[in-house]
């Protein structure tokens, strides 16, 4: 099968790979040129762990390529990808111009029939809007359909996600587009979900929304632990053993950030709300997960009372590990919120410091970055950790001890073991326990 995929972002370079790996020839296209030539260099513009191999390996069977000319992809493909991105606005509504765009441009090289696929996360009923689109541009009168087909990729699993898929969710209106997805999927289809579009769509907002609420809920129930002698830990794995419960998303932390958990429970609760429906379930998830910053602080400054002029390491930058992406990230409001209070920041992340810059330039006095999780810890008043990179797991404590002014450790993310961390002399603060 001929495949475009339009966006060579975290979702369509890792469509792009894995549908060429299924045995399709693929094209991923991207308007900005400079991107296409950097990646055919093998330059990948992210890090996500296993996509370079999978894309090298690809291009050079020669399955895959990348090419900066969206029309003339689109005219040589069956089946259309549409992996641009749907920035969020202000009132939690997606940015949907991209969508648009690309929209237009496939109705302008409608030369035979195509599907158009949605991979991004949009609102529910944007394919009703991409087919008007299309309709309204289309010169040549070829037929097509429009599909859903959501992405549920984790940032730093993505490719394995993509490889070895839970589930397949195909949302369509005709059988023909029917039969192109689940073809495109065949190696899979014992876990490929037909439905309408209208469901696909919200199969992947219902998803995501409701692994945030769990988020949320742990989140809850480690405020009650900080009150009690209950251990957050021991009720996660507790509540875990049920499996109508079970054990994921139950980690109580600094709350949830990244691309998609944040963007997308507002924009649901945005399409609620537009819908006349009661959302307000969600709506106290979202505010749990903002209340998460405060608690976080509240503990720093049990510590230290006063932030003025106080030295802070931070350990951890991106919203999650493996990977290097500071969107939405826990820590930028946490760093904001340091600065606010005239505390001066020492910065760490294996990946994701250069991304952090764009968000707090280094000035080499109040924000410095540090290669080394030591270096961030020199000098410092107390250190925190805002993600469990598993290097941090991994540190002589007592030599981070040795560097800093104040022995305070504030764990965001319950890395550490409480009797460990005390055995080397630190005062230890985490989430949801003693
Ligand atoms: C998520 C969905 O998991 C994926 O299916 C969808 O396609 C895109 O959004 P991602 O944003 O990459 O993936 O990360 P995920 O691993 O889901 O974590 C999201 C956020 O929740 C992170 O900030 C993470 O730290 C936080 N989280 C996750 C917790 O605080 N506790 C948990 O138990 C799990």
């Amino acid at each position: 099968m001929n495949i475009a995929v339009l966006g060579t972002g975290y979702v369509g370079l890792v469509t792009a790979a894995g549908l060429s790996e299924f045995g399709h020839t693929v094209v991923g296209a991207d308007k900005v040129a400079a991107k296409i030539e950097a990646i055919r260099q093998g330059r990948v513009p992210i890090y996500e762990p296993g996509l370079d191999a999978l894309l090298e390996s690809n291009v050079r069977k020669g399955t895959l390529s990348f090419s900066p000319d969206l029309a003339a992809s689109v005219r040589a493909a069956d089946v259309i990808f549409v992996c641009v991105g749907t920035p969020q606005g202000d009132d939690g509504s997606a940015d949907m111009s991209q969508i648009e765009e690309v929209s237009r441009l496939i109705a302008e090289n409608l030369n035979g029939y195509k599907v158009v696929v949605e991979k991004s996360t949009v609102p529910v009923k944007t394919s009703v809007r991409i087919k008007r689109t299309i309709s309204l541009y289309n010169k040549t009168g070829a037929e097509f359909d429009v599909a859903s087909n959501p992405e549920f990729l984790r940032e730093g699993a993505a490719v394995s996600d993509f490889l070895e898929p839970d589930r397949i969710i195909v949302g369509v209106e005709s059988d023909r587009a029917r039969d192109l997805l689940v073809r495109i999927y065949e190696r899979f289809k014992d876990r490929v979900l037909v439905t309408n579009i209208a469901t696909a769509e919200l199969i992947k907002h219902a998803s995501n929304s409701f692994l945030s609420m769990k988020i949320s809920y742990i989140n809850l129930m480690a405020n009650l632990c900080e009150q009690t002698e209950a251990d957050v830990e021991q009720v996660a794995k507790g509540m875990g053993f049920d499996p109508r419960i079970g054990p994921r998303f139950l980690r109580a932390g600094i709350g949830f950030g990244g691309s998609c958990f944040p963007k997308d429970i507002r924009a649901l609760i945005k399409i609620g709300d537009d819908l006349g429906v009661d959302m307000s379930l969600l709506k106290e998830t979202e505010r749990i997960n903002q209340g998460r910053i405060r608690v976080f602080l509240d503990k720093l400054k049990t510590a230290l009372w006063i932030l003025k002029d106080k030295r802070i390491g931070v350990l951890g930058l991106a919203f999650k590990p493996e990977t290097d992406d500071v969107r939405a990230a826990p820590s930028i409001r946490i760093i904001q919120a340091l600065l606010d209070e005239g505390a001066a920041v020492r910065l760490h992340d294996p990946k994701a410091a250069e991304n952090m810059k764009e968000f707090f330039p280094e000035d080499g006095v109040r924000t410095v970055y540090c290669d080394s999780p030591y270096k961030a810890a020199e000098g410092a008043n107390a250190v925190l950790v805002c993600t469990e990179w598993k290097e941090y797991a991994d540190l002589d404590l007592g030599r981070l001890r040795g560097l800093m002014a104040n022995p305070i450790l504030v764990d965001g993310r319950n890395v550490f073991d409480p009797a460990a961390v005390a055995a080397r002399g630190f005062e230890y603060f985490s989430i949801g326990r003693r």
